[in-house]
């Protein structure tokens, strides 16, 4: 039986990933980190919760990396876990360095140190490429971060390279765009909107804030992505790779599309927020996957429309089942509306 450590199991990625290689018949072992309030709803929510052998490890702790990977001693290490939100990255970048950054090398340098033979898969990012040079982006767009979110990943994009090419690790750097679900995190625009439209068409809530509404995304189905992540350690050669749709939307189309589930009207319900804007923001994303398309068989199914209608019936039903009384695993009911939050770095 093969077996796969995914740092980050607890995230939005790690819990799909998760699901799609118990369903292969991996051995699924996952790292998760010291919370006051534990954070496993997603495995609960998918379901394989008990499937899995969970790992105590922080990636702060280069111990608790190394002990992680020679307890599981896998044969795929799918590196997920990170500081993900861009936003944040603005009000703690030496964190977001420490986690998303280094991070990348504490796994790459115990991967090393154990001389364990095993296969690498870093989770890049789309974000590399700033305000683009080209459109739509492939693997040879130069990178220009934009954000100290984005610098530590382009840290973690080149350690990945050095290892592979310094140490001959089988490593992979998957540049894939933004993808969403219903698991994705409450801060994230997309789920923001589609939580909110489920919320404001029960009347829970009144008004969705937004920062900038011009931005324009790439948007994909996270599912469908956590397979790519399989395809590329699963050939002969370590390489790296665009994961798209090679679409883009704005963040109003999305919101449009998302009152048209409900069949209200996104102007009556949204407004403008400045502390949701960003110091700096990446204006437009578009990926082109054809290099993922040739070498791994790999494509996008689910298209923006499909996307945001997938988001919004689920958080509506689960709206309306929590009305109902009913309890499961799910973090929406916590989140509050509205939050008082104050940072210097937001644009007031
Ligand atoms: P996510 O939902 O925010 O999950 C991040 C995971 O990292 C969580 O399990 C989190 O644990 C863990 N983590 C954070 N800090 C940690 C630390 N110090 N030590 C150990 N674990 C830590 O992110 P995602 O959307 O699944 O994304 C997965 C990866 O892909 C991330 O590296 C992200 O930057 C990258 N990426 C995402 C997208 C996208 O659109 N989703 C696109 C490109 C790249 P807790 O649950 O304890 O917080
Ligand atoms: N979060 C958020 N909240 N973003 C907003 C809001 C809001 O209220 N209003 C407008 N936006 C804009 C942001 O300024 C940004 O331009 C865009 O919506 C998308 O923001 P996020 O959903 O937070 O995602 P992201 O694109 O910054 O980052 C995600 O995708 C990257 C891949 O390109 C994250 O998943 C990263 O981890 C990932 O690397």
């Amino acid at each position: 039986m093969k077996k796969a450590l995914i740092t980050g199991i607890t995230g939005q990625d790690g819990a799909y990933l998760a699901e799609f290689l118990l369903k292969k018949g991996y051995r699924v072992y996952g790292t998760y980190r010291r919370l006051s309030t534990p954070n496993f709803w997603r495995l609960q929510y998918l379901n394989i919760f008990e499937k899995i052998d969970l790992i105590p490890a922080d990636l702060v702790d280069a111990g608790s990396v190394i002990e992680a990977i020679s307890i599981s001693e896998p044969d795929e290490i799918y590196h997920l876990a990170a500081q993900s939100f861009v936003g944040a990255s603005f009000e703690q970048p030496i964190g977001t360095g420490a986690v998303t950054g280094l991070g990348v090398t504490r796994v790459l340098e115990a991967v090393r140190q154990l001389e364990i033979k095993t296969r690498v898969y870093q989770a890049s990012t789309s974000e590399l490429y700033g305000n683009a040079q080209e459109t739509p982006q492939t693997e040879k767009t130069p990178f220009k971060p934009q954000s100290p979110y984005s610098a530590a990943k382009l840290y973690g994009y080149w350690m990945t390279e050095i290892y592979r090419e310094a140490y001959g690790i089988y490593a992979c750097n998957g540049i894939l765009f933004n993808h969403e679900s219903p698991i994705r995190g409450l801060e994230f625009v997309t789920r923001k909107i589609t939580n909110a439209v489920a919320k404001i068409s029960l009347g829970i809530e009144k008004k969705l804030p937004l920062g900038n509404l011009e931005a324009k995304r790439d948007w994909g189905y996270a599912p469908e992505y956590v397979q790519s992540m399989w395809l590329m350690l699963q050939q002969k050669k370590p390489d790296d790779y665009v994961i798209a749709t090679n679409e883009t939307h704005s963040v109003q189309e999305f919101a449009e599309k998302a009152f048209d589930v409900v069949g209200l009207d996104w102007q009556k319900h949204t407004k403008v927020d400045r502390r949701f804007m960003r110091p700096l923001d990446v204006n437009l994303l578009k990926g082109d996957y054809s290099k993922a398309e040739k070498k791994l068989g790999w494509k996008p199914k689910t298209r923006f429309e499909k996307l945001v209608k997938i988001m919004v019936e689920e958080d509506l039903e689960r709206w309306q089942r929590w009305q109902k009384g009913e309890h499961f695993p799910w973090d929406a009911p916590l989140y509050p509306n509205e939050m008082k939050i104050l940072t210097r770095s937001l644009k007031v």
